[in-house]
């Protein structure tokens, strides 16, 4: 899909549909509407008067040949209270702009800005919203729906003083929509035709193309470190695991500047082990890699972006297979940061691997840790499908990444992390045991055994496990793989 500035008057655009948004007030015919309104005969006065077009978020009103302009249709999206609107609005509003027309087989429409939208932060809105809704997961449909797909979206109502602005806040939003799309293709894809071989060959091909340093790690070399959490779960099924690293250093690196630890869990296919799971919706934990996934796509982001801070991405990366030579519960395995483990729950592996991940990064040189895990269930009963668990061990640091998810529309919630809850994961035979001794909080015991790792650097955890799909398609975003969480660390790393 092509999106680009247009520059020509919108009156004047022959498009397909001239799309704008109007918020719920009591006169929603005011500025650029306004102008809408004089050029149809009042028409949308009218609507507004007789109730049709109020303003209330996401409502759609779809005008067909408006008369006084170009365009084909004019459609108007709710923006809700003017109070409320952000940014997170109107990437809302351009998603699901573009899903309605899409299903009307609307190829092209122009997306008209509001008077006093700020250039940058809209455009750049605009294009993650239009560019995420246009994501379908129909790579394997034999029959693919061409009719009903849009091939370019034009941006308008930027004055040529703004225009250059708009071109960056533009190209930066085409950065990360993209970015997060190809994270969201990857967390689509079905366990057997991404196992942690292909994921690294991946990830290594989109690392060399981004212009990104790349190792990856094979089992040999995974135990010559000693990852013994990562492979106690490897050994359940004849794949062998994968750690990705993939880094990013900028021109001007200074000494003793932080250097940022992304690590994110991929497991390719949780099937819990012995402790095996329930077939009932067994099928979803192919998403078990989107921390993952994630990662590789903020690198992706980056690449491109040129944030002036070092970071280091690590993907520890296998298989949870109930096989015969699987590890079972009871089992004490030796983590390569030296600490032992008892596996009580062979299905609580994600954080065994992150052990390791956190632990690596900090080999390598991270300072500040950040790890995304598709973790718990437990995450899923306190926070639903709505906001992303986050447990941090420094206040500021924690801070800084809420302050970002704000500015990207990704909801985040702080969940506690006292002392009290440490312990939940004493072991009683090994330093500490995976799953907490039966007291409730298991996305928080789960949060616990990963800072074990994390020592005394600054760490950040986000339980994605309830946020990284959307069981049922919103207005704006298809149903499937969410990419959460990539646009928040985008921003984050770029504050540096
Ligand atoms: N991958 C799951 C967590 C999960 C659950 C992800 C639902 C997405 C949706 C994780 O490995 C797991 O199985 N966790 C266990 C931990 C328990 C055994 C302490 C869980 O949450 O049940
Ligand atoms: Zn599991
Ligand atoms: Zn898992």
């Amino acid at each position: 899909m092509q999106i680009s500035l247009e520059a020509k008057p919108y009156a004047a655009l022959e498009t397909e549909a001239l799309v704008s948004y109007v918020f719920e007030e009591t006169d929603p015919v005011q500025g650029r509407i306004s102008e809408l309104d004089q050029a149809t005969n009042g028409l949308l006065r009218n609507l507004a008067k007789s109730g049709e077009l109020t303003g209330k978020t996401l409502e759609m009103t779809l005008i067909h040949a408006p008369a006084g302009l170009k365009a084909a249709r004019l459609l108007l999206v709710g923006a809700g209270k003017r109070e409320q609107f952000s940014s997170a609005t109107l990437r809302k509003i351009a998603g699901a702009a573009l899903r309605y027309l899409k299903v009307r087989s609307v190829k092209q429409f122009a997306f008209l800005v509001r008077e006093n939208a700020a250039a940058e932060d809209s455009s750049q809105s605009i294009a993650e919203g239009a560019l995420g809704a246009n994501f379908e997961s129909d790579k394997y449909k034999t029959e693919k729906k061409n009719d009903k797909s849009i091939d370019t979206v034009l941006l308008t109502g930027y004055s040529d003083a703004e225009r250059s602005s708009a071109e960056r806040g533009l190209a930066r939003g085409r950065v990360i929509a993209d970015a997060q799309n190809f994270a969201r293709d990857l967390i689509n894809e079905p366990s057997n035709k991404l196992t942690p071989k292909i994921l690294a060959e991946k990830a290594e091909a989109m690392a060399k193309q981004a212009g990104l340093a790349v190792e990856i790690l094979d089992e040999k070399k995974i135990a010559d470190l000693k990852m013994g959490a990562l492979l106690s779960v490897s050994q359940g099924g004849p794949e062998p695991p994968r750690v990705m690293v993939v880094t990013y250093t900028p021109a001007n690196l200074k000494p003793g500047a932080p250097v940022i630890g992304l690590i994110g869990k991929a497991v390719t296919f949780d099937t819990g082990g012995i402790s095996i799971k329930p077939a009932d919706g067994m099928e979803k934990m192919k998403y078990d890699m989107a921390g993952g996934a994630t990662m590789l796509g903020v690198m992706r982001a980056l690449a491109a972006l040129k944030p002036n801070v070092k970071v280091i991405c690590v993907v520890p990366s296998t298989e949870n297979m109930p096989g015969g030579t699987a590890q079972k519960p009871g089992d004490i395995q030796t983590a390569m940061s030296g600490k032992t483990i008892e596996v009580l729950n062979t299905d609580a592996e994600g954080r065994l691997i992150l052990a390791d991940g956190l632990h690596y990064a900090k080999q390598l040189g991270a300072t500040h840790l950040i790890d995304a895990a598709t973790l718990t269930g437990a995450i899923v009963v306190a926070l639903a499908n709505v906001n992303v668990g986050v447990f941090g061990s420094d206040q500021p640091f924690t801070d800084k990444l809420l302050a970002s998810s704000k500015v990207a529309g990704e909801k985040m919630w702080q969940m506690p992390i006292d002392d009290e809850y440490r312990e939940f994961i004493k072991g009683t035979v090994a330093d500490i045991q995976n799953i907490g001794s039966g007291k409730g909080g298991g996305a928080i015991t789960g949060a616990m055994f990963i800072k074990e790792f994390a020592g005394d650097s600054p760490w950040i955890h986000l339980d994605i496990a309830g946020t990284a799909w959307n069981d049922d398609a919103k207005s704006w975003l298809a149903k499937g793989p969410t990419g959460v969480a990539l646009r928040t660390l985008v921003h984050l790393v770029m504050s540096y």
